[in-house]
């Protein structure tokens, strides 16, 4: 019997339908992107079985992609040897242990790394070459593809909190499961902390008992006063059994965990359980709000048998080489007021309470070492004098790992500037409460982990980066997943990639794709890819407010009358009077495909003015420049991170704005930021010196009233005096000085953040 011609036609329609790939793409899509990538045309099409053969070492990573492909596709592998088929080969020559070449042909599949880890990373490229809308009942096929890859960094780290809020196993899990599709090698489980005891230490019940649970939780912001609690009864800790389970989970993904067991600070909840810890003795309960806490162990030898007893359990848990001993914000006020502490300092010849702290980080760092395992400590570990092994986690800037680094110690870069997913990611008013700070996903892309200052030879110290998420405002794990992503992702790029491979474009690119894979995962990221920017330009005088959005796929519409945005965006808005403007990205059917955007500008007296200033910003806080402070935008309401504020660490400073022309004052307003739990202090006093166009200079000063808010604002009417025009004007500002013991950052300088600079 013949085949009618049109029924054949169907059949090979069908076919071609069901491919899930065209025949030739043009880009591949793989988060971090591969040292070397390279597009042939061809596919290598699956069927419902497929031969997989693996050297032995190499047996539980082929397993991995076999429940992939079992799970997701129906497709069974068997052991045999054919022409079509999966290979995972030895190659000793490939130089990195986390390296791994992968090339797909139209008959092969074939994975050459030296070790299990580079097997694995081997095996998650791949996995990025499947179609983004896997689908089972569609024939799969991959692009042909040759890949070499390595990463640059050997620690690729990400932290989470479990203290300040606690997440289930299963989600523990999926957390780790993430990061290892991003070929991030490290988990570090930030365990214990003042609001709760989260490991299970057999020899210790009142540790479970007592210190996982807190009576109740602080409501809302820290800032927002008064403070309001829910109460209601929170906690739980990870047994030991779940611990082993969750390990041998990141053992398959090659992701180490690292415990943290946080010392001396941080430490309110064991000191809650077991009074005797503290340098008081008086019984303490587990925090129920967030902050820097006075009790801290009290180094007396019962403390340390305490210590060495958890890290003794700690120890059998995780077989990683390292063992994070915290170290950060120790206030020193019960060690200067306890005897024992005292004596001691004098016994051992230390120099002060610093003194003590290195004492005592020195101490657990010895009993670590005997047990065959190194110490990494927060930068605080710096004061009073490093541990001879230790390295070093810098979290307050580089500065940390500069000076660890020139004494020879190896460090892990995670600055608050780029590495703080626990800050603001969107401007967007609508962002859930954080924090506080503002570290868009643009800016984690711009990290490099190597601080300038080092040299070539010092720069070998840098082991790589980590991203942490602290939890004080993150109660779901669904949250969690909000914060962490998609900056781990892009953070994940900063540490495999080398910075001549980095584009962002690119990776916006590729990251609207791995959404889709990570909507395939149930995982709950904030999608900013559709937000609007705007940014005012001024060319020699004459001002325009441009818009912009990182994806490249649909159009901006906007408005500059706080109406409905609906008028096509092509080029930048000229601002010839005041305006508020709106804006969104719409998709072809005008649907919104983000947030709405929304800009007040603000044609003051000082707009375009020239503006100088004593001292250079801070490097991270300085990005729309000193111009920010006359470009008649406001900086953020909540957050000081943002391109309008600026930011200065500990300086007096000094602003000056020269007008063109002889300008009339009657008012000047301004803001502070007054974040105290991030280090920000309005200042106490703000003078005003007026350069009058007769030549004479008056100055005022006034009394900043410390309040509690998070933002000053200072509004000072001029309108009375008479005749104050003036060729320029300075306004001087103290920094607020040494921040007070007990306050977050206590002994520390504070620091100032002005925002626009209004004249009228
Ligand atoms: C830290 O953020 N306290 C390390
Ligand atoms: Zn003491």
């Amino acid at each position: 019997m013949k085949h009618p011609y049109y029924l054949i036609l169907f059949i090979a329609l069908f076919l071609f339908n069901c491919q899930q790939q065209p025949n030739k793409v043009d880009e591949i899509a793989i988060i971090p992107k591969p040292l070397e990538q390279s597009i042939s045309s061809g596919n290598f099409v699956f069927e419902s079985t497929i031969s997989l053969k693996t050297e032995i070492q190499f047996a539980s990573v082929a397993n991995y992609l076999t429940d992939f492909l079992k799970s997701e596709l129906d497709i069974t592998t068997k052991n045999s040897d054919e022409k079509h088929q999966i290979v995972f080969s030895l190659n000793d020559e490939i130089d990195n242990d986390e390296g791994y070449e992968l090339s797909v042909t139209p008959n092969q599949i074939h994975i050459q790394a030296k070790t299990k880890k580079g097997a694995f990373y081997a095996v998650q490229s791949l996995l990025q070459l499947f179609p983004v809308d896997i689908d089972k009942n569609k024939t799969t096929a991959l692009p042909c593809v040759e890949i070499k890859d390595k990463p640059q960094f050997r620690y690729r780290g990400m932290h989470l909190d479990v203290g300040r809020h606690f997440y289930s196993v299963d989600f523990i899990k999926k957390y780790i499961d993430l990061i290892s599709r991003l070929k991030m090698n490290t988990f570090h489980w930030h365990l214990t902390e003042d609001q709760g005891w989260r490991i299970e230490i057999k020899k210790y019940p009142k540790l479970q008992e007592v210190a996982a649970f807190r009576k109740e939780t602080l409501i809302g912001h820290y800032s927002d006063q008064p403070h309001k609690f829910d109460g209601k009864k929170y906690g739980g800790y990870y047994t030991q059994e779940q611990i082993k389970d969750i390990v041998a989970y990141a053992q398959q993904r090659q992701v180490t965990v690292i415990p943290e067991i946080e010392m001396p600070g941080h430490s309110q909840a064991a000191i809650a359980a077991y009074p005797e810890l503290g340098c008081t003795g008086k019984q303490v309960e587990v925090a129920t709000k967030w902050g820097i806490f006075e009790e801290v162990y009290c180094p007396s030898e019962s403390t340390f048998k305490f210590l060495e007893d958890v890290i003794d359990e700690v120890i059998t848990l995780f077989p990683g080489k390292y063992i994070h001993i915290g170290g950060d914000e120790a206030p020193k006020t019960r060690w200067k007021n306890c005897s024992h502490c005292q004596k001691l300092i004098k016994k051992e010849g230390l120099k002060d309470e610093h003194g003590l702290q290195s004492y005592f980080i020195q101490r657990m760092e010895k009993y670590i070492n005997s047990k065959g395992k190194q110490i990494i400590g927060w930068d605080e570990i710096l004061e009073g004098g490093l541990a001879p092994n230790a390295t070093v986690m810098s979290w307050r800037g580089v500065g940390g790992a500069v000076q660890a680094a020139k004494e020879g110690h190896d460090v892990i870069l995670t600055p608050t500037s780029h590495c703080y997913f626990d800050y603001y990611q969107s401007d967007n008013e609508k962002e859930p409460t954080a924090i506080g700070g503002f570290l868009p996903l643009e800016k984690v892309y711009s990290f490099n982990p190597v601080p300038k200052e080092l040299t070539e030879d010092e720069a070998k110290y840098v082991l790589g980066g980590q991203g942490n998420v602290w939890t004080e405002y993150i109660p779901t794990s669904q949250q969690v997943e909000y914060m962490t992503f998609p900056r781990a992702i892009a953070l994940s790029e900063v540490l495999w990639s080398t910075p001549e491979h980095k584009n962002y474009n690119g990776f916006i690119n590729r990251l609207e794709q791995f959404q889709r894979r990570l909507d395939h995962l149930d995982v709950n990221y904030a999608n900013h890819i559709y937000e609007v920017k705007g940014k005012l330009q001024n060319h020699d005088g004459k001002l325009t407010y441009e818009l912009s959005t990182v994806s490249q796929s649909y159009s901006i519409y906007y408005s500059t009358d706080g109406s409905e945005p609906t008028t096509l965006y092509k080029s930048p808005i000229p601002v010839d009077a005041s305006m508020n403007i709106k804006a969104v990205v719409k998709n072809d059917e005008g649907k919104a495909m983000g947030y709405e955007f929304e800009q007040k500008v603000k044609l003051h007296k000082g707009v375009g003015a020239k503006i100088s200033i004593n001292k250079e910003p801070h490097p991270s806080y300085n990005a729309g420049g000193k111009e920010a402070l006359v470009n008649g935008i406001s900086g953020n309401n909540k957050r000081y991170g943002d391109k309008e504020w600026l930011g200065f660490w500990g300086e007096d400073i000094e602003i000056t704005i020269e007008f063109d022309k002889p300008t009339e004052i009657n008012s000047i307003s301004t803001r502070f930021h007054n974040g105290n739990g991030q280090w920000i202090y309005a200042p106490v006093s703000l003078s005003i010196e007026f350069n009058k166009a007769n030549e004479s200079s008056i100055t005022q000063t006034v009394g900043l009233y410390s309040n509690k808010k998070t933002i000053s604002d200072v509004q000072i009417d001029f309108s009375e005096e008479e005749n104050l025009f003036c060729k320029s004007i300075r306004l001087i500002i103290p920094n607020y000085g040494i921040i007070p013991e007990g306050k977050q950052g206590g002994g520390n300088k504070a620091w100032t953040f002005i925002d626009e600079i209004v004249i009228e």
